[in-house]
């Protein structure tokens, strides 16, 4: 599929947009500095798919989290800024993300996944 072009100007601190590429959806979260900061701050070593949230995100772009919309476990779409962890919640079996889509809690094994993608300026980024 072709490369996708989404304003991000729009999305106010601490919204989620989802939007679609290749027919899946990924979620377009703009973080708080409160959810940088305690991002920033995890125990990488105790994650179950650990992974610094400096790796999945863009360099200086620390507000913004790029991620599929799809729990890994079993694909239903987890329900944002729900959950323990304040990330998203899966309603299917109740795993459970941060706000970097870092799985906290399982049946989910891995990460939601971070696509392709890269900013075409500050107001702007292309998926794909
Ligand atoms: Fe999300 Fe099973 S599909 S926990």
């Amino acid at each position: 599929g072709a490369p996708i072009d989404i304003d991000i100007s729009p999305v106010t601190e601490g919204q989620i947009v989802r939007v679609f590429w290749r027919g899946k959806p990924i979620f377009i979260r703009h973080r708080t500095a409160k959810e940088i900061q305690s991002e920033e701050a995890a125990d990488v070593g105790a994650l179950i798919d650990p992974q610094p949230d400096s790796a999945r995100v863009k360099p200086g772009k620390a507000e913004w989290l790029v991620v599929y919309a799809s729990c890994t476990h079993l694909g239903c779409i987890p329900l944002g800024h729900q959950g323990d962890w304040g990330g998203w919640f899966c309603p299917c079996h109740g795993s459970q993300y941060d706000a970097s889509g870092r799985v906290r809690k399982g049946p989910a094994p891995t990460n939601l996944p971070v696509p392709p993608y890269e900013f075409v300026d500050n107001t702007k980024i292309r998926i794909g």
